[in-house]
């Protein structure tokens, strides 16, 4: 059967239908996970490239496939130890890297490099973010988080916290969320770090209602999801920016105080402070179960890949 190549390179290729799909596929596999598993993957390989650190994205991908039953090579640290430091391009590292392997999935530093490496290669690629750009299966377990949580996306107010200018995963939820009802969206962020321009006009262009402030305190009580990110030392352009940005927002106990009790806090992670350890065992604090849902949609997407799913 001739089956199109399914890449998954940004969030926006999602529809309200592809989503139920993906997420009652992600319920069936926190089942195949109780039961220790399966084998429909066996024989396939994934190959995990990754040109910046990871611990979640990485690793839930590669125990996504191993709980299927398939194999995985790779590299953790792309830059240092694939061929690129000899000066191989990332098409041909691509073109190479297909022939060994069923998927790919990758991170990179630069914006747009999933997009360049599916258009070289005949095996699907999963973009496991690209630079300031997108991580779309970062906004997949953020979205079916918020659909456990609450039982559904329509007509909940989300708070976007922190780095919204580079923090891709605030690019890829926003782009996500545009396919549900009702949904308002505030993003919160300190001066050099609002959310970019691209993101609002197709938000605008969906008719997706949000706000940008610099209160937290003011939304806290009244949204039912905060989801805080960290300020990226890395992307920033020099130290004095950076230092701009950071601090501004922390959710602590005193926060938490003022949000509603049936409210939760979620966070991509990695966290540095801006999260207090305080708020770890309130129910509401959501971010540890967010980031287990990972594995769940992890596997349903590389089924979806490996044709092995609807
Ligand atoms: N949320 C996320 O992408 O985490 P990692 O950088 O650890 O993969």
């Amino acid at each position: 059967m001739d089956r199109k190549l399914y890449h998954v390179l940004g969030a926006k290729q999602f529809d309200r239908a592809e989503l139920e799909r993906l997420f009652a596929a992600s319920r069936e596999m926190e089942d195949v996970v109780a039961a220790g598993g399966d084998r429909r993957l066996a024989g396939r390989i994934m190959t995990t490239l990754f040109f910046e650190a990871s611990t979640r994205t990485r690793l839930s991908f590669e125990s996504a496939m191993h709980r299927l039953g398939g194999s995985v090579i790779g590299t953790e640290n792309a830059a240092q130890f694939s061929s690129a430091i000899k000066g191989e391009t990332l098409e041909d590292t691509i073109r190479i890297i297909s022939g060994y392997s069923d998927v790919i999935v990758m991170r990179h530093t630069e914006i747009g490099s999933a997009k360049r490496a599916a258009a070289v290669t005949g095996v699907p690629v999963i973009n496991a973010g690209d630079g300031a750009g997108e991580h779309p299966t970062q906004a997949l377990l953020d979205a079916y988080t918020i659909n456990k949580e609450f039982g559904r996306i329509d007509g909940l107010k989300i708070a976007m916290v922190g780095d919204l200018a580079y923090g891709r995963t605030v690019h890829s939820l926003s782009y996500m969320l545009a396919n549900y009802q009702d949904v308002m969206i505030y993003y919160i962020a300190p001066e050099n770090v609002q959310i970019p321009a691209n993101v609002k006009r197709y938000m605008d262009g969906k008719g997706i209602r949000y706000q940008e402030t610099h209160d937290l305190n003011a939304v806290a009580g009244s949204v039912d999801v905060v989801y805080q990110t960290r300020i990226q030392k890395e992307r920033f352009p020099s130290l004095e920016e950076y230092e701009k940005a950071s601090g501004k927002y922390i959710i602590d106990g005193e926060l938490l105080s003022r949000m509603r009790k049936e409210a939760i806090v979620l966070h991509p992670l990695p966290r540095a402070g801006e999260i207090a350890e305080e708020v770890d065992a309130d129910p509401r604090a959501a971010y540890f179960r967010q980031a287990h849902n990972g594995l769940y949609i992890r596997m349903a997407l590389i089924a979806k890949c490996l044709g092995v799913a609807d």
